[in-house]
């Protein structure tokens, strides 16, 4: 069994006092770590802090992008070694915000993912389809492709331990949730590339979770889905009523 995961992305949103209130009104009300994994994947001003307010508690935290490199002259960046030593433990790569407007790819993000890996994090890879891609019925080839250089050059064991994050792109941000049977089709694809591309233990122990316009209203439906094991949240995890009503559907699937 795959344990659920429900990752908010608070983008850049919050100043450090509604970030730092935020975890203090949930880290209280979490449901059992062991039903669930929470994350919160604040702006990285932020991560120093909320490490601190969410120590002892099930409340993991993550950055939202990281550069490749351990250190090196970057101006502006954020290496994982940086992140790990915060006590950071997730980190979020190739977010199509990052893809449109930082000029991301899928090779980036590779190199991402690979370095996440080799310095302890674990990486949230995030994938999917435009519209006019969906309305081509190009989505299972782009997103299978997104997958494929994603994943180059991880180990089954590295794969196993990957959180793919399937979020298409006409459903981020817009109110427009994928239903749930095309949000479980096109996870399941990637479930089976991941199996052509390592091995079907492998499959069975990744986690995807599911992206775009998710909220208290739509999130049964979508955890009930077979190959959907969680959800990566935008709006509806910036209030904290609404991320502890998210995770306690996250518990319950
Ligand atoms: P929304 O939940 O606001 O649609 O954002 C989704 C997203 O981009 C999460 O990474």
């Amino acid at each position: 069994m795959r344990k659920p995961i429900i990752a908010g992305n608070w983008k850049m949103y919050k100043n450090a006092s509604e970030a730092t209130s935020f975890v203090e009104e949930v880290k209280t009300a979490l449901p059992s770590a062991e039903k669930v994994d929470a994350v919160i994947c604040a702006p990285a001003l932020f991560l120093q802090s909320l490490v601190k307010t969410a120590e002892n508690t099930d409340l993991r935290i993550g950055a939202q992008t990281m550069h490749e490199e351990k250190e090196g002259a970057f101006t502006g960046e954020i290496s994982p070694t940086q992140l790990k030593d915060l006590g950071v433990e997730y980190v979020i790569i190739g977010h199509s915000e990052r893809r449109q407007y930082f000029n991301e790819t899928d090779q980036s993000a590779n190199k991402k993912v690979v370095s996440a890996f080799g310095n302890g994090l674990v990486p949230i890879l995030c994938v999917g389809e435009t519209l006019e891609q969906r309305e081509n019925g190009e989505t299972g080839s782009v997103v299978e492709a997104q997958v494929e250089k994603g994943v180059a050059q991880l180990s089954a064991d590295q794969a196993a331990g990957l959180v793919i994050a399937y979020e298409p792109i006409w459903a981020i941000g817009t109110g427009k949730t994928a239903t749930a049977d095309d949000a479980n089709e096109v996870c399941g694809l990637i479930r089976k590339k991941i199996s052509s591309l390592f091995n079907s233990e492998t499959a069975d122990a990744i986690r995807i979770q599911y992206g775009g316009s998710v909220k208290p209203a739509n999130i049964e439906e979508l955890m009930n889905m077979e190959h959907i094991d969680g959800a990566l949240v935008g709006g509806a995890s910036l209030e904290a009523e609404s991320f502890l009503k998210l995770l306690e559907a996250g518990a319950n699937a």
